[in-house]
């Protein structure tokens, strides 16, 4: 016997597993925010999601970010199931594994950027003395270096959208969740953004995007349309933005642009 040994597997294991997933606020009256509901992503894929305001966009992301539990079903994150942990565990596990990114950025407006990405590290085990370390690579990934020692309110909104970005990666999750994140940026920024979570995720991260912009879904591998709390593929046809094209929001195939009119979404 000579030779290195086999390749291990490669691992197929979905990031997001939802079998059955679905949540009623129970009111009264109640609210089937999400209906009961199936949907696998993989490792490394990039999935829009739109839909109307008030059909379930959030209430699925904060599932799938282990920020409320589902009332029924099973949700799998990178293939365990969390319906079972504890709060300690549950909050281990977000921290670990899921950067969040908020339309209206949630940054801490009396502490300077630094601060802000380093304190998003308290939970994730990264031990103190490397946190600023990360973090000032994480601004410097984002590409506001020069901008470590401003308080978010001497930021623009495409910068602090930016600081948000950094913080919600510098611990290295395996799940980006977006929520809107270009609902309160103009078009340059907006493009900067989507530019910016497109390199991240040729870079190898999952990324989640949540939007009602139809040329920020297109930027998707995938999109999935939510409509009244159900959920539903709209088209599966690779990446839909060209890698380096770099002209916009828009920048998207024309295989892209004619499966999504062809599911009709948003
Ligand atoms: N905490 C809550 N309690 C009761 N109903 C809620 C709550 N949060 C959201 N909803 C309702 O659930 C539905 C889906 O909301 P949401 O997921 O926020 O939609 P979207 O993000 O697509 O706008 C809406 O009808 C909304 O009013
Ligand atoms: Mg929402």
């Amino acid at each position: 016997m000579t030779g290195a040994p086999p390749d291990p597997a490669p691992d197929t294991t979905p990031v997001i597993e939802f079998r059955g997933v679905g949540l009623t606020y129970p009111g009264p009256p109640p609210v089937p925010a999400l209906r009961p509901s199936d949907l696998r992503i993989g490792r490394g894929e990039f999935v829009t999601v739109v839909g109307p305001s008030g059909s379930g966009k959030s209430t699925f992301l904060n599932i799938a970010g282990l920020l409320d539990a589902p009332t029924t079903g099973t949700y799998l994150l990178d293939g365990i199931p969390t319906r079972e942990l504890s709060d300690k565990a549950r909050t281990g596990l977000r921290g670990n594994r899921v950067g969040f990114v908020f339309q209206s950025f949630h940054l801490l407006p009396h502490r300077t950027a630094l601060e802000n990405v380093a304190l998003a590290m308290v939970y994730t085990g990264v031990p103190p003395a490397e946190r600023l370390a990360r973090a000032r690579t994480a601004l410097e990934r984002v590409g506001l270096a020069h901008r470590t020692a401003s308080p978010p309110t001497r930021l623009s909104g495409g910068e602090r959208q930016r600081v948000a970005i950094a913080r919600a990666v510098a611990g290295g999750p395996s799940l980006l969740l977006c929520d809107e994140p270009t609902g309160n940026l103009d078009s340059e920024n907006a493009r900067k953004v989507m530019e910016l979570l497109a390199d991240l995720h040729r870079e190898g991260l999952t990324v989640v995007v949540i939007t009602h912009d139809r040329q920020v879904a297109l930027r998707g591998g995938r999109t999935v349309t939510i409509r009244d709390g159900r959920l539903n593929e709209t088209r599966e046809d690779g990446p839909a933005y060209e890698a380096g094209a770099g002209d916009g929001v828009g920048a998207v195939t024309a295989a892209g642009a004619a499966a999504l009119a062809a599911g009709g979404a948003v």
